[in-house]
């Protein structure tokens, strides 16, 4: 199958890091959200990333222009979905909404459309089962930062055809990522490991351990990671954080119970960087 059309449901983080890795690699991508607002912060986001890049040099001032005349920004569905190859949803992390998404885009979409879904957690086969094409439902998991991270895990549902599967490594490697494919499972490989590290810095916050800044320096000097838990939890968004280590407790029991401290600052809307404030605070710098 020959993609050119690419629709991406959501404009957020991760979604505007999709479209842009989309875009330049010479797909037509539609990028959708539900509000002005969300599309407008999509699209500046993408611009600021663009920009910088005309700075360094990684890019010139055409090839800028060009990477953005290939995206779309909308708020209709119906328009940004109606003759896409791919639909890449990364909606809310919240099963019934993504199954909602998807009946509507079954009404939509044609026959040889495949649904990519970027969860960072949620069952694949869940979400496929509730859609008219299963075998054409395929996880597909970027990295914050997008447009950075090398990495695309690509995950099979129960039904996840083989030819799906070889169209979205074809695709993850058109667009610039590495990939590894891993069977269904809670949190799949990165974020089971990766949360559940984090998870663990909140643990040792709350207890009192250390403070936010020697949590974060002990494992980047200890360890060589390049950003400390704490900061990194911010970069992902606590509540999404969250999302995927409820998922984990809820799953596979009481090894993963989330850290009271991060739900805390989920509660007190604390969310990271994206809200201006998480462990730690953005709004001076
Ligand atoms: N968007 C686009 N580009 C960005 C960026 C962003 N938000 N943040 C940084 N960059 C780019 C910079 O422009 C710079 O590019 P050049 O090499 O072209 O100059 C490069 O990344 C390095 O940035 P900096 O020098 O400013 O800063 P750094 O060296 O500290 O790197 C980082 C920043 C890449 C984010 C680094 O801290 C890092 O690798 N952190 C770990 C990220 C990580 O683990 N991500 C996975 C999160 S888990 C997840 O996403 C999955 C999930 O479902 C929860």
């Amino acid at each position: 199958m020959n993609i050119s059309k690419i629709c991406v449901l959501g404009a957020g983080l991760m979604g505007n890091g999709i479209t842009q890795v989309c875009a330049q690699a010479g797909y037509q991508v539609a990028m959708r959200d539900i509000e002005q607002r969300f599309v407008d912060s999509g699209m500046n986001a993408i611009r600021k990333n663009l920009a910088n890049n005309v700075k360094k040099g990684k890019k010139t001032q055409e090839e800028m222009d060009a990477v953005l005349s290939r995206i779309k920004p909308t708020l209709d569905l119906k328009e940004a979905a109606a003759d896409a190859d791919v639909v890449v949803e990364v909606v809310i992390e919240i099963m019934d909404v993504k199954k909602q998404v998807f009946k509507e885009l079954d009404a939509i979409v044609p026959d040889h459309c495949l649904y990519f879904s970027n969860t960072s957690g949620l069952s694949l086969t869940e979400m496929a089962a509730a859609t008219k094409r299963p075998d054409k439902f395929i996880g597909t998991h970027f990295f914050n930062p997008v447009p950075v991270m090398k990495l695309l895990e690509i995950i099979k549902g129960y039904e996840t055809s083989d030819e799906t599967l070889q169209i979205a490594l074809d695709w993850g490697k058109k667009i610039g990522k590495e990939c590894i494919v891993v069977n269904e499972a809670p949190a799949f490989v990165v974020n089971r490991v990766l949360c559940t590290m984090l998870n663990e810095a909140f643990f040792a916050l709350g207890e009192g351990l250390a403070s936010a800044e020697d949590i974060d320096k002990g494992m980047v000097l200890g360890c060589n990671h390049p950003i400390g838990p704490l900061a990194l939890a911010d970069l992902v968004g606590l509540e999404t954080l969250l999302h995927v280590i409820e998922g984990l407790h809820k799953e596979l029991g009481d090894k993963y119970r989330p850290a009271p401290m991060l739900v805390q600052l989920v509660r007190a809307g604390r969310y990271g960087r994206k809200t201006g404030k998480g462990v730690f605070d953005y709004t001076a710098k």
